[in-house]
């Protein structure tokens, strides 16, 4: 196995890898040949936690996309038809996107391009940083082999952020509000080239042209990052949070409320299973402080959905009925509590921490997310290893799920760790740091 995949394998999650292998068969079966591309090897290589999962086709995307859906149970959804590009759902939640390699021709800034099929090559040089430029080959011949015609690994080192051509943020002018969301994200510097392309693109205005479409894109994308604090206030400093709304300035970027946010995310313990759709948790945060009038004209001016508009609206009346759940007095033991919010989708949960004026509901939503989730985590496949029951039969799961509430209530006890090895004899190096 080349290193890249080995690396790979490592930095993606089980349902990753499962997605990854379905990937790769059923593109071998259609006699197609695919790479995992952009985003996810970028995170990869820069050490940074690799959230989705992008497909790029040498050749068509029907057969691939048909035989992921009969045989596989992959939810598809054509979502680009230019671009022949399929969102996909494993049957475990994990998403993904598959497209054509393609080339795109901008007739002029923010129009849509025409597209046409190319090599993954091509495809690789037509997008906009070279940190996104990257691939790995998931086909037999060249399994592993990573593709980086920009030399994008050189700018993942020197941590910098650098346009493919100099038409890049002309080409596609929303490509600067991506600009900035990764510099925000990756703490990566602006390459000086890059830098005055920018202020070329500003001086022309060409942020004008960056259409509905691609804003309300965005701020999808934005209600994806953990701290679209940061994010928003650099969009003011550099006058493009005008383009989303001229009302968000000043106090109605509302830093605390998603200051208030970031903290309650952090609560959650690193590696548990816990997801939560974002959109309206981030939308009622960034509306708490406009007018209805406000909220409003974003809505209209990005062209957001019913059921994106509604989000917020609908996230706080679902929080509201699982706050009762809570707040019961039947909810007398810490099992009881974590069932009931383990149920729920993590938004309400979030949700409730932030906004629930109910002391008790407040502390057991706290318990949860700070001590239970954590508890719960610590008890493994190996600890039922006596039960000598199948490790994906139901039974499992559910005497999995008794001792998770078990441990919960304090009537099984996790061994204690073992002591801490005995201190080692006095070096004349740890002499001396002791002494320090
Ligand atoms: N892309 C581009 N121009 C755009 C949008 C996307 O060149 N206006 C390219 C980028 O190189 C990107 C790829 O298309 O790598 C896939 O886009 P997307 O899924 O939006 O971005 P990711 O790279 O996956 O990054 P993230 O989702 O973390 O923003």
């Amino acid at each position: 196995m080349s290193d890249y995949m080995f690396m790979l394998e490592n930095h993606l999650s089980p349902g990753q890898n499962r997605a990854v292998a379905l990937v790769e068969a059923a593109a071998r079966e259609s006699g197609v040949r695919a790479f995992l591309t952009g985003g996810a090897l970028r995170d990869m290589l820069g050490g940074f936690p690799i959230r989705d999962l992008d497909f790029t086709i040498e050749g068509p995307t029907q057969k691939i996309v048909r035989l992921l859906e009969k045989r596989d149970g992959v939810r598809t959804d054509l979502v680009d038809p230019p671009r022949k590009a399929y969102s996909l759902v494993f049957a475990d939640g994990v998403k993904a996107e598959i497209s054509i390699a393609h080339e795109a021709q901008y007739l002029k800034p923010g129009a849509r391009p025409r597209i046409r099929p190319a090599t993954i090559h091509e495809d690789l040089k037509r997008r906009d940083f070279t940190i996104n430029s990257i691939a790995i080959s998931l086909n037999p011949a060249s399994r592993g082999l990573l593709l980086d015609p920009e030399n994008g690994l050189g700018d993942l080192e020197r941590r910098e952020l650098r346009t493919n051509s100099n038409y890049t943020l002309y080409d596609d002018p929303s490509r600067i509000l991506r600009m900035f969301r990764l510099r925000a994200r990756l703490g990566f510097d602006l390459n000086e080239k890059t830098q005055s392309q920018y202020h070329n693109v500003r001086e022309a205005g060409l942020e004008s042209k960056i259409p509905a479409e691609a804003l309300r894109a965005e701020l999808r994308e934005m209600a994806e990052e953990p701290n679209p604090a940061g994010l928003l206030e650099t969009l003011e400093r550099e006058r493009l949070i005008g383009l989303f709304s001229p009302a968000l300035s000043g106090v109605k970027l509302n830093a605390q409320g998603f200051a208030k946010l970031l903290k309650i995310r952090q609560m959650v313990p690193f590696g548990v299973d816990f997801h939560a759709s974002n959109l309206g948790l981030f939308l009622h945060t960034l509306f708490e402080k406009f007018t209805d009038r406000e909220r409003k004209d974003l809505i209209k001016r990005l062209k957001l959905t019913a059921k994106e508009a509604s989000a917020p609206k609908e996230l706080a009346q679902r929080a509201k009925k699982l706050e009762r759940v809570v707040g019961s007095p039947k909810l007398n033991r810490a099992s009881l509590v974590y069932k009931a919010l383990r149920s729920a989708p993590g938004e309400e949960v979030l949700f409730l921490m932030a906004h629930s004026e109910k002391r008790i509901v407040h502390d057991r939503v706290k318990n949860y997310l700070t001590k239970y989730l954590e508890t719960a985590n610590e008890v493994t496949d190996k600890d039922l290893a006596p039960l000598s029951l199948d490790p994906g039969s139901k039974e499992f799961a559910k005497a999995k799920l008794e001792r998770v509430y078990a441990t919960l209530d304090g009537r099984i006890r996790k061994p204690a760790p073992p002591p801490p090895p005995p201190p080692a004899p006095p070096t004349p190096m740890n002499a001396w740091a002791r002494r320090g």
